[in-house]
């Protein structure tokens, strides 16, 4: 079987990682086409080395825009190289643009369509991911649900059962492929932290990142817990003006956007992590980490129900009173089933396996 697997951003590259490999490891031809829509070596060119993913067969080079500029620039540049290649299957992961785009052009291109992280819903209508996630399951052959939710999920929309398949969680598949490797890593020291010591920030998010004065607010309460715990807080390029222009309270050190084996020991230590990144939830759930989430939904419940995710939104209060509480009360964690480094092959099988959905319907038939 001919597979495209495409990549774009930075939460692609540990999501289409495993997949590849359980492909590959089991005879699929697979070309890797890169969109180019992140770029800068902090946020791309270290996630290859630090997983030891083969350069793309094919790179895009999308680079930034608004939403109808990137996502178009991908259709674009992709539709001729899906005729040249003509695969099989394409495989998209999770819910940057770059996916919602291959897909578009897959579902009228003839191949089969992959989506892998499928049913993930927040009901947040104002998050661009939300309108990928949607979209994609609707032009996918294959849901692939890392989780029971996205399979109700996908249940309650009218998907037919023979296209959802709960295959468990391929991020998680690379984490624990990469924890000992990670632990390896001196980013504690270049920082002047200590395991323990420290709290951990990620921030990137529209919602929290452009607007200045909810983004003054999530600083004001950082400060705040900055004075139980200092912070240490790796810039995403999305918010690196908005920072510098409205300065960080005491306590907060901002650094880089860090590599991944980097980002995993930081969390891996840290005493507690406050994020906006979908991905952050679940590795802070496997690791065992207390997680606040600045945000007044999740894509991905089963990080609170079982794992060690608290919703705070975003009311500087809530927040500071939320992360005081986990601070002195960790929650006790659980790793989801299916969250047990095997996602990938899973995938793999319904993939190959299973062979090319041969004679039944496409989504469009689905009602
Ligand atoms: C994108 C995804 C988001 C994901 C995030 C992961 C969409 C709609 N959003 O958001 O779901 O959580 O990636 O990090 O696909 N920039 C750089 N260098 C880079 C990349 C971006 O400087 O290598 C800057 C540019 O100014 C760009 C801005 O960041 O305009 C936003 O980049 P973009 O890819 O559009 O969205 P993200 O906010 O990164
Ligand atoms: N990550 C990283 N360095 C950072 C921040 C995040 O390596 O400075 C990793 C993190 O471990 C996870 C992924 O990037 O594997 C999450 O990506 P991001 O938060 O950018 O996107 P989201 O998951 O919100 O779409």
């Amino acid at each position: 079987m001919r597979i495209i697997c495409v990549a774009g951003a930075r939460p692609n590259y540990m999501k289409i990682k495993p997949v590849m490999d359980a492909l590959e490891r089991r005879g699929a031809e697979v070309a890797l086409v890169h969109t180019g829509q992140h770029y800068d070596p902090a946020m791309n060119d270290v996630f290859f080395e630090d997983l030891g993913i083969r350069p793309p067969d094919h790179f895009l080079g999308v680079g930034s825009g608004s939403h109808a500029t990137q996502t178009g620039r991908v259709m674009e540049s992709f539709e001729p190289l899906l005729a040249e290649l003509s695969p099989d299957l394409v495989v998209v992961v999770g819910d940057v643009n770059s996916t919602l785009a291959c897909a578009l052009v897959t579902a009228k291109g003839g191949p089969l369509l992959a989506h892998v992280e499928a049913g993930l819903r927040s009901r947040d209508w104002s998050m661009p991911e939300e309108v990928n996630r949607v979209a994609t399951d609707r032009l996918s052959d294959y849901l692939l649900a890392p989780s029971p939710d996205a399979v109700e999920n996908l249940r309650a929309e009218g998907y037919r059962e023979d296209q959802i398949h709960l295959v468990g969680n391929v991020m998680i598949d690379t984490l624990l492929a990469n924890r000992e490797r990670a632990a390896a890593s001196d980013v504690l020291a270049r920082h002047g932290l200590t395991p323990g010591g420290y709290g951990l920030v990620t921030l990137h998010r529209p919602a929290n990142v452009d607007d200045p004065e909810v983004l003054a607010g999530l600083l004001k309460a950082l400060g705040e817990v900055a004075g139980h715990c200092p912070l240490v807080l790796p810039v995403h390029p999305r918010a690196a003006d908005r920072l510098t222009e409205l300065g960080v309270p005491g306590g907060i050190l901002l650094v880089p956007p860090a590599g991944y084996l980097d980002f995993i020991a930081l969390q891996a230590s840290a005493r507690i992590v406050l994020t906006d990144s979908g991905g952050v939830q679940e590795e802070t759930t496997a690791l065992g980490v207390p997680c606040v989430t600045l945000r007044e939904n999740t894509e991905r419940p089963i990080t609170v129900e079982e794992g060690t995710n608290v919703l705070a939104g975003r009311d500087p209060e809530r927040i500071v009173s939320t992360a005081v509480r986990l601070l002195a009360d960790p929650p006790a964690p659980r790793r989801p089933a299916l969250w047990d480094g095997h996602a990938g092959d899973r995938i793999a099988s319904v993939l190959l396996d299973g062979g090319p959905a041969q004679g039944r319907p496409r989504p469009t038939d689905h009602g």
